[in-house]
């Protein structure tokens, strides 16, 4: 049984139990699986047809997997299966103590699913986004009720990282950025505060400085990719170089990340190098077409 606290006079449940996450894509079902893991009943929307159920096929491999490795009994695997159900609308996904929303990274859509959560779902329901980088503030504007929406920011893949980063918006309350600590430390998540829901928040941020930066050490003729991500393995700890990471996440996802802060901050420390605009333009995007800064196509040379 849930402890009841009080919060601004109305009472909220301190420990999460039932979460709804809208979108069941790569995030949203990581999402899923980390919170059935942890005991919670997770109800799952998408818009696209069968989107869902095969988000919950995928988790049920991953846990087979964890299973096979002895990281967890088949009982415990298929008591997490049972915890999620398939929702075929938004309001049911938003009866629950928390939302995690995880729909494509686009403001307008964002906004259109934080005006219908905050309509369907109680007035003490933590609503909480995982955009990678736009303004809270923004994505809360037509929302009623702004002080309970949160980013919460998880990395991929999520059973697997470790972080998630809290991002106030200007709205947000003392206690919804508490409760929504509270929730990644129940997921098995350690997290890090961002106290201003400016452009990339920390980590997105950093990630741009150091992805640009060692483009441009490429672009001007001091290093290659392949140097370059060995320095960052052998002298920073790093398990992947920048360029490695790139490639996997796609080139294409780093030069918007890069632009999308650029536009937002207006700083030219954020401008995105030439090489990474050619490369997008010309195709390649990395691991997914073959080629991005490593050659793919014979696995040898990457
Ligand atoms: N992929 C990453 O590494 C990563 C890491 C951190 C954060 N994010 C953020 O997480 C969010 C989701 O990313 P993803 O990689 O899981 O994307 P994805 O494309 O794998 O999944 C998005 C899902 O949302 C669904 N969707 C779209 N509009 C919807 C709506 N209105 N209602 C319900 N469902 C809807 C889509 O059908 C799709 O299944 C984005 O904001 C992204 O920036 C991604």
């Amino acid at each position: 049984m849930a402890m009841e606290l009080e919060d601004q006079g109305a009472p909220v449940r301190a420990a999460v139990q039932e979460l709804g996450i809208i979108g069941a894509g790569l995030m949203g079902s990581g999402i899923a699986q980390v919170a059935a893991v942890a005991g919670i009943t997770v109800r799952l929307f998408d818009t696209q047809a069968g989107a869902a159920d095969r988000g919950i096929a995928g988790i049920s491999k991953q846990l087979d997997k964890r299973v096979a490795r002895e990281k967890m009994t088949r009982a415990e695997a298929d008591a997490a299966i049972e915890r999620i159900h398939p929702v075929g609308t938004l309001a049911e996904a938003a009866t629950g103590d928390a939302v995690v929303e995880a729909v494509i990274e686009l403001i307008d859509i964002k906004q259109q699913v934080f005006a219908e959560l905050a309509e369907a779902a109680g007035p003490h329901t933590l609503l909480a986004t995982n955009t990678s980088a736009l303004p809270i503030t923004d994505i809360a504007a037509t929302a009623t009720g702004p002080e309970r929406i949160v980013g919460m920011h998880f990395f991929s893949p999520v059973p697997a990282m470790g972080l998630v980063e809290v991002v106030r918006g200007y709205r947000t309350s003392d206690a919804t950025v508490d409760r929504a600590l509270g929730l990644a430390s129940q997921l098995g998540k350690e997290s890090i505060l961002v106290s201003r829901d400016d452009a990339g928040f920390v980590t997105s941020r950093l990630m741009t400085v150091i992805v640009q930066e060692a483009t441009r050490l490429v672009e001007e003729g001091l290093s290659t990719p392949k140097e370059i991500d060995r320095a960052c393995q052998l002298a920073f700890g790093h398990k992947m170089g920048p360029f490695a990471t790139m490639d996997l996440t796609g080139v294409d996802v780093s030069l918007r990340a890069g632009n999308s802060i650029f536009e937002q901050s207006n700083d030219p420390r954020f401008a995105p190098p030439q090489l990474l605009k050619r490369m997008v333009a010309a195709g390649d995007l990395g691991r997914k077409t073959g080629k991005g800064f490593y050659d793919y196509r014979n696995e040898a040379n990457a």
